[in-house]
């Protein structure tokens, strides 16, 4: 009963929560005559992004889009890419955006990075995909969480993508799931901090590739890193998220268009 008690109370929370916001979204969007997009085979879906407004042309023309399908067999082993390097910190994070597809929380300036070729990223948004936009080795996962990164100048974009497959509770998610269930305003800050040290997402092995935003514009020279590893999320856990968010949000794979994935273990 207890358990029951806990999820209708987040049930009721959340999707009083979702539905405001969601309506106050697409109410003010119709208003303006702004084109939203969404994931429906319609007009509005995935294959449509590119012509819904002509800043999203890269969803259409671009040769260098995300997600992909990545098979081990076909990336390229390359020691030069280096350790996978981060510095996370214990940070608050703010809701960035909320339905209808998912929850994004930002990060302040000082929530750490990671170190590509040299370049810094500082983490700046951490979100969610159902299911996993990658595929790896033809497995479409339950959950892909993709952190953002960029860097100080905001110029360019690196984003780490985490594929969860199920098993046991991740203690990250966790606090997701409860700063969602305590949410009080679009923009507010969530009352909690999340340890993002917790990930200990650094040395893993993982594969790199350009791409782009999996959203529009579609936004190119994003760089991609996608651990091998998938992580692990519990069914009960993705099943609390899915009763706030209940539409599915993975763009289908795109063409490689010659470009290499490399890889380091
Ligand atoms: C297209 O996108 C631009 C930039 O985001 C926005 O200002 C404009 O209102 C959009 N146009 C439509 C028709 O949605
Ligand atoms: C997608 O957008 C179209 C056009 O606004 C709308 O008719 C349709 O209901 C939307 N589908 C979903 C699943 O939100
Ligand atoms: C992470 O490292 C970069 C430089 O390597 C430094 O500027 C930044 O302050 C560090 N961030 C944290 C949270 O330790
Ligand atoms: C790393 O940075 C150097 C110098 O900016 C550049 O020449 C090189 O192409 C970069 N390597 C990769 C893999 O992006
Ligand atoms: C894909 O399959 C290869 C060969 O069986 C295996 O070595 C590799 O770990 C697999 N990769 C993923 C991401 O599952
Ligand atoms: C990716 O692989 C799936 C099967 O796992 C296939 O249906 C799809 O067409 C592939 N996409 C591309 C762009 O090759
Ligand atoms: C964050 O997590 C790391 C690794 O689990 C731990 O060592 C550190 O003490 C934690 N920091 C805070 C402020 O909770």
């Amino acid at each position: 009963m207890e358990r029951f008690g806990f999820h209708s109370s987040f049930l009721a929370l959340t999707l009083g929560l979702f539905f405001m916001i969601y309506l106050q979204y697409s109410t003010s969007c119709k208003d303006s005559g702004l084109q939203l997009f969404n994931y429906s085979n319609g007009p509005n879906g995935p294959s449509h992004w590119g012509d819904l407004n002509e800043t999203w042309r890269l969803c259409k023309v671009g040769m260098n889009q995300s997600p992909i399908n990545i098979s081990s067999l076909e990336a390229i082993n390359d020691d030069s890419l280096g350790r996978l390097r981060t510095n996370y910190s214990r940070n608050q994070p703010f809701l960035a955006s909320l339905g209808p597809f998912n929850v994004a929380l930002n990060f302040g300036p000082d929530a750490g990075g990671i170190m590509v070729n040299s370049t810094e990223y500082i983490l700046n948004q951490y979100h969610t995909h159902i299911p996993s936009e990658h595929i790896l080795n033809g497995t479409r996962f339950p959950l892909e969480i993709h952190l953002v990164h960029r860097t100080s100048d905001g110029s360019r974009i690196a984003v780490i993508s985490l594929p969860y497959t199920y098993g046991k509770r991740d203690h990250i998610f966790e606090q997701v799931l409860d700063m969602i269930s305590s949410l009080k305003e679009k923009g507010g800050t969530l009352g909690s901090s999340l340890n993002m040290t917790d990930l200990k997402i650094s040395g893993k092995a993982y594969y790199r590739y350009s791409g782009s935003l999996t959203t529009p514009p579609c936004t190119e020279g994003v760089v991609w890193t996608v651990l091998k590893e998938p992580r692990t999320i519990s069914p009960e856990q993705l099943s609390r998220y899915q009763i706030a968010f209940t539409e599915n949000n993975a763009r289908f794979t795109q063409e490689l268009n010659g470009r290499p994935i490399l890889y380091h273990g």
